[in-house]
């Protein structure tokens, strides 16, 4: 095997203690490794005087002869805290919100998207996505909102993205505004298309989407199947209740021949504004141990993947479409600027009460949504801190280190 040039990753991070100190990779879940700080120092002072592993190897021996670099340094690699290959930025999927504007009025909606338009991205920028989604071979958009189909131009947007890109695209619908005249444009022009109906039969479905949703959705499936339209997802998303009826709602999507798409409920929007008691019974609930503690903290959205917003800003993913700064402008993205920008910071870094705590990783989620929810929240913090300081700590710094 060629030794190759070693770096420590972009998103490896330590948390130190004393004489101690603990790496790993908080987008990973590959574990993480307890060593002596003097050891961690030695490796990254020298890391970039070296052309090869095999190099950093020879001149941290010669350094000290203490017969553990070879194995540690494959440790630190394992974990991916350090590196021989550079992190890969390419984006392999687009979501753009197509309107603000919705039909619906969802109790869970993590948009808070109504009746009324808060705007639309504009048609000749979303033929200028589409082609710069093509230009950098991304694999797949997805077309999101409000409700697409309540856009009069959303055939004449699809037809010309057919035309000019090669990936697959997606449209997230609630169905309700899907007509018969529109099936032949929907076959022609879209490659998956994916149902939202949020419940299992029409009970729960009126709860959360309200009433003839059930029924319109039925209908519009089977339609398309006899058009031979086989591309088709049904989704529900895990609240109000319908977390605990998961097997009825694949059941109904084997019965309906389309594939299931089982959401988490992310807490942005309305769902936000009716979902806290649900967070606090969840940290409630939690128990930690050895087994289900890791240092991933961030997900990988802006690393492979992004959002666009309505107004054309560029998150990356979603959910934190209510931080009061996109990270990007559309503008930027379409001239190519610096896609890094992208990648999420670890939230617990720069909340003043947990900045310097010393078990920050391992404490929150990997969400952004719901670390958001969470950590912005005074007295959720401290819900978390008393209820997972003394236990994390005991975990992660009562063990001896290499
Ligand atoms: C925001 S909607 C937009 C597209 C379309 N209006 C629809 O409902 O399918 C996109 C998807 O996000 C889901 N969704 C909405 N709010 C959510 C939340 N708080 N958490 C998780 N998924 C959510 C919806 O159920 C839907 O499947
Ligand atoms: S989830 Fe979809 S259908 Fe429901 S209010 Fe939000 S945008 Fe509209
Ligand atoms: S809530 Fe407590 S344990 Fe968690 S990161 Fe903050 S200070 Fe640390």
């Amino acid at each position: 095997m060629v030794s190759k040039k070693i770096h420590k990753n972009y998103m490896a991070r330590e948390l130190y203690r004393k004489e101690e100190v603990i790496c790993g990779n908080i987008s990973e879940y590959r574990g993480w490794i307890k060593l002596s700080k003097f050891c961690l120092e030695l490796i990254l002072s020298e890391i970039d005087n070296v052309n090869t592993r095999t190099e950093l190897i020879f001149v941290l021996e010669k350094k000290f002869k203490l017969g553990i670099w070879n194995k540690l340094i494959d440790d630190l690699i394992y974990i991916n805290y350090l590196s021989d290959t550079e992190v890969d930025f390419k984006i392999e999927k687009i979501t753009f919100d197509i309107t603000s504007k919705c039909n619906l009025n969802c109790k869970h909606c993590s948009g808070m998207f109504t009746k009324k338009s808060l705007g639309n991205l504009n048609k000749l920028l979303i033929f200028e996505i589409f082609k710069w989604a093509e230009y950098n071979n991304v694999k797949y958009v997805c077309i999101s909102g409000g409700e697409p189909f309540i856009r009069k131009d959303i055939f004449e947007i699809l037809n010309y993205a057919k035309n000019i890109y090669t990936g697959e695209i997606e449209v997230i619908t609630n169905a309700t505004l899907i007509n018969s005249c529109d099936f032949d444009n929907i076959v022609n022009n879209i490659d998956i298309l994916n149902i939202s109906l949020d419940g299992y039969d029409v009970f729960s479905v009126n709860k959360i989407r309200g009433l003839g949703v059930y029924e319109k959705v039925l209908d519009v499936i089977n339609k398309l199947k006899q058009k031979n339209f086989l591309k088709l997802k049904l989704s529900m998303v895990k609240a109000y209740g319908n977390e605990n009826h998961i097997s009825d709602f694949l059941k109904l999507c084997s019965f309906l021949q389309v594939e299931p798409v089982i959401r988490d409920l992310i807490y942005a929007g309305r769902a936000n504004r009716n979902n806290l008691s649900e967070l606090e019974t969840l940290i409630h609930n939690s128990v930690l141990d050895e087994s289900n503690i890791n240092m991933r903290c961030v997900c990988k959205s802006g690393i492979n993947s992004l959002y666009i917003s309505h107004d054309g800003k560029i998150y990356p993913c979603s959910t934190m479409y209510n931080l009061k700064n996109s990270f990007m402008q559309l503008s930027e993205l379409l001239s190519d600027n610096c896609k890094s920008r992208l990648f999420l910071e670890p939230i617990v870094d720069h909340i003043e009460s947990c900045k310097y705590c010393d078990v920050r990783y391992f404490c929150c989620n990997t969400c952004p949504s719901v670390n958001l929810s969470l950590y912005k929240n005074e007295k959720i913090v401290k819900m978390i801190c008393d209820k997972n300081k003394k236990t994390l700590e005991n975990i992660i710094w009562n063990k001896p280190s290499i």
